[in-house]
């Protein structure tokens, strides 16, 4: 059985105080929910803030996204090792916001998945259609493109190796991230059932195991029903990952 997954990507916000404040409440709210794991993946200056209080919890977190190169003149930049470096289990690839606002393309993603299997970081590939690919009818081709790019990349070791390390999928309608407006829960489960029937085509036992989050205004109101559909692994949550009440909620559904 696939145990569910909730992610929080905090995206740019926070500060020393706020982070304290909300992870020593998601520390206590989670600590007796051991069904499910937990990850929260916050901006890069307050990882090593984050390891210090997250260190001997059932909570593990993240960067928001990593370079593919080990090391250089790449100002701004930021390597597979430093996660790590700094206790990072998971690392978020390709989420829809840095692919529209950054330029980031399906052949960075593929670079940077490739980087981040072979640092030991379990990634999180986000894939979805923007609304309107959506309204055309399009959802499977661009979902299709977007993973295809990454697995193609991949050798039949390195596809091992993805899954030694749990690679998560994070399916994002680029339409309901941060919109108030989420896929219903048939939406989801169908486009969710693509992607792992996509996988098999690859491997059929990878298919059954590889967990597949749904990303896209996720609340407390609607995680139960979402996370009840056969391929919906958990979730990828964004503003509602910044409200403990609602974070710990969500998490709690998917335990
Ligand atoms: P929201 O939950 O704010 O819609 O954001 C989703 C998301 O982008 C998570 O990566």
């Amino acid at each position: 059985m696939r145990r569910n997954l909730v992610v929080g990507n905090w995206k740019m916000h926070g500060d020393i105080h706020s982070n304290q404040v909300l992870l020593s409440a998601l520390i206590n709210g989670l600590n007796n929910y051991q069904n499910a794991d937990y990850v929260v993946c916050v901006p890069n200056p307050y990882l090593h803030q984050t390891r210090t209080l997250l260190e001997n919890t059932n909570i593990a977190w993240g960067g928001q996204n990593v370079n593919q190169f080990e090391e250089g003149a790449f100002t701004g930049a930021v390597s597979p090792h430093m996660l790590t470096d700094l206790g990072c289990t998971f690392v978020i690839l390709g989420h829809s916001e840095r692919r529209v606002l950054f330029h980031e393309t399906n052949l960075s993603a593929a670079a940077r998945f490739d980087a981040s299997i072979k640092a030991n970081l379990t990634p999180i590939l986000c894939v979805g259609e923007t609304l309107a690919e959506h309204d055309a009818g399009l959802t499977e081709v661009i979902v299709a493109s977007q993973m295809d790019a990454v697995m193609a990349t991949l050798s039949d070791d390195d596809f091992a190796r993805a899954m030694h390390l749990n690679m998560v999928f994070a399916y994002e309608p680029v339409w309901a991230v941060g919109t108030g407006k989420t896929a219903t829960p048939e939406q989801a489960q169908e486009v969710h059932h693509f992607i792992r029937q996509r996988i098999a085509r690859r491997n059929a036992e990878a298919a059954a195991l590889v967990r597949i989050v749904y990303g896209g205004s996720v609340k407390a109101s609607n995680a139960a029903q979402l996370f009840n559909m056969p391929d919906v692994d958990g979730g990828l949550v964004g503003g509602a990952s910044l409200d403990a009440d609602e974070f710990i909620a969500i998490c709690k559904a998917a335990n």
